[in-house]
């Protein structure tokens, strides 16, 4: 599949998709205070309990996300989108990851308007069981997809430090 299949996903997902790389333009430079830890078996086992705490319940046990995620309900919201390989989260560096789960869509994307069904974490999760959620949700990734993030990773650092 791979490339013109997540193209063509990523054209579909639009609206999100538009808000989320907003989110990386302006928060790319602070890309290293909240690196996740994938190989960190602390980190994981943490991440663990939280992912099934508190994320799987919309993103699935699976990660697999709910059901016609790219399509938005009645209510103007999208359903939660994958965080597996078939989704976009690997799509986006860490920082964006972590904001968009510290302060939600809305405000990490400085769109006021914009409404979402992801809840803010800020003042539910610590920042050390954010990176943990977010590591170890990278850590299903497979290798290949673990190492495009991490080269994607290393590219917000470059384009904030110029
Ligand atoms: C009540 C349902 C719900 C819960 C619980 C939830 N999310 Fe979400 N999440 C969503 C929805 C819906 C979106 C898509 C938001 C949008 O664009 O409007 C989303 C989007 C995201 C994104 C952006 C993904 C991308 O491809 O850009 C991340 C990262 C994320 N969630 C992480 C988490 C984490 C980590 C947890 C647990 C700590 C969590 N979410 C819990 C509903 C939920």
């Amino acid at each position: 599949m791979q490339r013109k299949n997540l193209y063509l996903m990523l054209a579909a997902a639009a609206g999100m998709a538009v808000a989320v790389f907003l989110i990386a333009e302006r928060f790319g430079d602070s890309a290293s205070a909240h690196a996740l830890r994938p190989d960190d078996p602390t980190t994981l086992a943490l991440g663990e309990k939280v992912y099934r705490a508190q994320c799987a319940s919309c993103h699935g046990a699976r990660l697999e996300g709910q059901p016609e995620w790219r399509t938005r309900g009645a209510d103007g919201r999208l359903p939660a989108p994958p965080h597996d390989a078939s989704g976009h989260t690997w799509h986006h560096p860490d920082e964006t990851l972590f904001r968009v789960t510290k302060y939600g869509v809305a405000k990490a994307a400085g769109l006021k308007d914009y409404v979402s069904a992801m809840p803010p974490y800020e003042g539910v999760l610590s920042d050390a069981e954010i990176i943990a959620v977010l590591s170890w949700i990278k850590a299903q990734w497979p290798t290949e997809v673990r190492h495009k993030h991490d080269q994607m990773n290393a590219q917000a650092h470059k384009a904030a430090a110029r």
